[in-house]
């Protein structure tokens, strides 16, 4: 297979399901090389086979160890303990969290599975190993829209993202850009809440729907 090369900062997405597969389908669409890993080699295999050569199929290790930005596709919890496994590799990289702390509730709903005024993204934030880069990105969206809305004409529907570090901005707004969205920056890491289920930025929160940039701006 033809490799493909790009003078855009590697990226890797670590989790192949609803959210990894849309995400890595996205890149592809936007002509951006993305390496696509999952604890079963086969799945990244088959995703890479569908998507064609700009989708590299590698295990989780290797991933890591090659991308400059990670997408952890994974649920909450899963990425607390790939930050702590992966903590030397991980040194210095820019890591992207999607994630909603949920779980399902015995009412066929979902429920929040750390305290009401806490987020995920604060609580990655503390985990972070040395001089990695946390951004709260790619979650606002369930992955039906994010699917669907990207690269939608002639007005891009919007991707707010969280970040402390304002440095890497055109980093992580090139990879919403390239997943055809449009990037807005609401604040640091202390503002996940907000882009998390329930938040009042999330399309299953009190914004209940897609925006774009005008209509993100009035919500932001
Ligand atoms: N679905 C949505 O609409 C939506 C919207 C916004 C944000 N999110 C967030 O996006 C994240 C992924 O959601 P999803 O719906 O894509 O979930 P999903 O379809 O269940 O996929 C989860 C992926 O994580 C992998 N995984 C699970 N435990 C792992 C571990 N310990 N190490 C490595 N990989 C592991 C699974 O691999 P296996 O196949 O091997 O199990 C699977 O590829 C979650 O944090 C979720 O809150 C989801």
């Amino acid at each position: 297979m033809t490799q493909v090369t790009s003078n855009k900062p590697k990226i890797a997405v670590i989790g192949l399901g609803n959210i990894g597969s849309i995400v890595a389908e996205n890149l592809v669409k936007g002509n951006r090389p993305v390496i696509v890993a999952d604890r079963k080699i086969e799945k990244a295999k088959g995703l890479s086979k569908k998507l064609g050569n700009l989708a590299r199929p590698m295990e989780i290790p290797a991933a890591i160890k090659e991308a400059d930005i990670i997408v952890f596709a994974i649920w909450f919890e899963a990425i607390k303990e790939l930050l702590s496994k992966y903590a030397t590799e991980l040194q210095g990289k820019i890591i992207i969290d999607p994630s909603n702390p949920i779980a399902p509730d015995e009412k066929g709903g979902f429920r929040k599975i750390i305290d009401k005024e806490q987020s995920a993204g604060q609580i990655l934030f503390t985990l972070l190993p040395k001089g990695a880069k946390l951004v709260k990105a790619l979650g606002t969206l369930g992955a039906a829209s994010l699917e669907k809305s990207a690269f939608q004409q002639p007005e891009k529907v919007v991707l707010f993202y969280a970040s402390n570090d304002a440095g890497i901005a055109t980093e992580i707004e090139a990879v919403i850009r390239d997943n055809g969205f449009e990037p807005v920056r609401i604040g640091g890491i202390d503002q996940s809440i907000r882009l998390e289920v329930f938040g009042d930025l999330h399309e299953f929160g009190a914004l209940g729907k897609t925006v774009t940039l005008m209509e993100a701006k009035q919500a932001a």
